[in-house]
């Protein structure tokens, strides 16, 4: 048996028991049969959640991208290493081999480096889905630069604050980018941006749309010209398995975003191991995961994950409703996917439509569906299963997180059982539990808690960049010795688990994390807001949408309410992203509140939800007449 693979229910029992009787033994088993290492570490694993410290693969030297590319060239020099589909199907798609990657990756290293960046440095990638991206990625890991990148749809003052936060010297960005009938100026974002951001020295740029946009001397550069002239040999830098790999922000219920760091052993291992199993990758398959690289999903799951077992990965440019809404079948029939991974908020946006855009295309390649970034719901699991799936793919529904860097509770497809709507068993290394409000661990099954996790996994955050106290209290505070996820979940009665959805203050839009904090604080910024709260209420389409209550300063109240909204949306489009706006905003007098000054949010919850019959104890509010006003007003 190889406990790389695993290929039936039995095995899953023993491989997942071993996981947790011997975890040592069993990773170093997993790293030994599967990587290639400079050095082999001098421990497996050493950690102490009180700190909070964990290392994985001690004193191991490894650089990831010859595990990723390099050695795959002995036996995979010519199979496609990426697949990729531009935004427009008139365009030709782009085959890169395995060969031609290494060629890509040693150019743009030796860019890199030519422009000054070190092993240690952060460089910020700000680019639209394009294949200057992966290699971007792949070349700051060749070099031991540390790459942070920020999703292409985010604000310039969102990409400030990121750029900043993780001292970035470089950024990469591209002159713009296309998305469905729509082109982004994503260069003048990044002008704007940088009007903040004094450490940037460089800004490559890519060349995409052809727009005429305004390069800075002294600090812009396009970037095809020097890859034209680049070398195509670049020794790897030789990396510390526990050296950072990158940082990648994720939205926190307060404050700012999350500079979650992961690094560069254990990620691997873990990554690559969860995608062997949970998409069951065969050889010839051709792989296709349709989430953006600018979250940790594209991470770990279009990149590191299925480059480091020599898999062809489908990256794509475009949108699930351009030409129109049968795009991601027609891409399947086109490139004959067998494994398909995407989000519920897609699933449920397009099982709106004629189911035609569904049956014009040959689906017969697919073997595996999976599902990403938040519930999903009954209906749209039977929608994928019946319709994408024709009953005969298995759907995997796995659960993770940014701070997790892989796959924590799925199915196996044709190993373990689906249950719809239920992510099912934990991966093999993954001991999670239950916990009550109390902090005692709910034992046995059919009960419902706080989700943890009891020990660590190699692919797990090491730190917040620049913040390990912040890191240390939003994990490791809440439950002692366990990694509190932020989730809640159930355990049924053969121990499936059911993610319940966040506990905590985050929001999850379209299977975007959002934090209630900095939208609120763009929306108080505006001069004629006095306060605002933000909630989530249950959507279609996007499973969550936000609710904005706000209240007026005295100087704002005779304003026209609709100019105010359009304000409103725009000054949280700037500061956020156009993720962020609210479905509907209120403006109210006030906002129920406890004696100690807290918004008493369980309660806007209900209101924003119209389920106001039962709004539960508010004897501890200081103003509960308030409540009745804004339910009033909301209808
Ligand atoms: O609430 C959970 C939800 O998404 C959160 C993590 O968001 P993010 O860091 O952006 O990563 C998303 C992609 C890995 C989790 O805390 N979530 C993610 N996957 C699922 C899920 N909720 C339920 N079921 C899932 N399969």
């Amino acid at each position: 048996m190889s406990n790389y693979s695993i290929k039936n229910l039995e095995e899953y029992f023993q491989v997942y028991r071993k996981s947790v009787r011997e975890p040592e033994n069993f990773w170093e088993e997993v790293a030994e049969e599967h990587f290639t290492w400079r050095k082999k570490w001098d421990k497996v694993l050493s950690w102490d959640f009180s700190i909070p410290e964990i290392k994985w693969f001690e004193n191991a030297k490894l650089n990831i991208t010859e595990n990723c590319v390099d050695r795959h060239l002995l036996t995979r020099g010519e199979k496609t290493a990426i697949i990729w589909e531009p935004n427009d199907p008139e365009e030709e798609s782009l085959h890169i081999s395995y060969k031609e990657l290494l060629e890509r990756v040693n150019k743009f290293a030796n860019v890199l480096k030519d422009n000054g960046i070190k092993k240690g440095d952060k460089v910020c990638i700000y680019l639209p889905m394009i294949p200057e991206l992966s290699v971007a990625m792949l070349a700051c890991a060749r070099i031991g630069a540390i790459h942070s990148v920020v999703f292409a749809g985010f604000s310039a003052t969102a990409l400030a604050t990121r750029t900043n936060d993780a001292d970035c010297k470089m950024l990469i960005t591209a002159d713009g980018s296309f998305r469905g009938n729509k082109t982004l100026d994503l260069k003048g974002i990044v002008d704007k941006a940088l009007e903040d951001c004094p450490n940037v020295e460089t800004v490559l740029v890519a060349k995409r749309i052809d727009a005429d946009i305004n390069m800075k001397e002294g600090r812009d550069k396009w970037l095809q010209p020097l890859l034209e002239e680049a070398s195509s040999e670049c020794e790897p830098e030789i990396m510390d398995a526990e050296d950072p790999l990158f940082i990648l922000y994720t939205s926190g219920s307060t404050g700012t975003p999350k500079g979650m760091v992961h690094t560069t052993g254990g990620y691997m291992v873990y990554t690559a191991y969860t995608f062997k199993n949970i998409f069951q990758y065969k050889e010839e398959d051709v792989y296709w995961c349709t989430a953006d690289i600018g979250w940790i999903t594209g991470h770990s799951y279009i990149l590191y994950g299925p480059l480091a077992n020599g898999a062809t990965t489908v990256m794509f440019e475009g949108v699930p409703s351009y030409p129109d809404y049968g795009r991601f079948w027609e891409v399947v029939e086109k490139h004959k996917v067998n494994q398909f991974y995407t989000a519920p908020t897609a699933i449920r946006s397009l099982a709106k439509r004629n189911i035609e855009f569904v049956e014009k295309y040959d689906l017969s390649s697919l073997k595996v569906l999976g599902s990403v970034g938040e519930p999903i719901n009954e209906e749209a699991w039977h929608w994928y299963n019946d319709n994408i799936g024709k009953n005969k793919s298995p759907i995997v529904d796995t659960w993770w997180q940014t701070e997790t860097g892989g796959i924590m509770i799925s199915p196996i497809p044709y190993v373990t059982p689906a249950k719809p709507t239920y992510a099912t068993l934990p991966f093999p290394g993954i001991q999670p539990a239950l916990m009550d409000e109390n902090g005692t661990e709910l034992k046995g099954n059919q009960v419902d808690g706080r989700l943890c996790i009891k020990f660590p996994w190699p692919s797990m955050a090491r730190t917040i960049y620049g913040n390990h106290k912040r890191y240390k209290e939003t994990y490791f505070s809440a439950f002692e010795n366990k990694y509190f996820t932020g989730d809640g979940a159930l355990r049924d009665e053969v121990g499936y688990y059911r993610i319940t959805g966040r506990v905590d203050d985050v929001i999850i839009v379209s299977g975007h994390n959002l934090g209630t904090a900095p939208i609120e604080d763009a929306i108080n910024e505006h001069p004629a807001v006095a306060e605002s709260a933000i909630v989530g209420f249950p959507h279609e389409v996007k499973g969550n949408a936000l609710y904005a209550f706000v209240i007026l300063k005295e100087t704002g109240e005779s304003r026209n309410q609709d100019n105010l909204r359009k304000e409103i949306n725009q000054q949280i489009s700037d500061r956020v992203g156009p993720i962020a706006k609210p479905e509907k905003i209120q403006f109210v007098s006030g906002l129920p509140k406890t004696r100690s000054g807290k918004i008493m949010r369980r309660i806007l919850r209900k209101i924003a939800s119209n389920d106001t019959s039962n709004l539960g104890d508010t004897s501890t509010l200081l103003n509960p007449e308030v409540v009745d006003e804004i339910i009033e007003s909301s209808m």
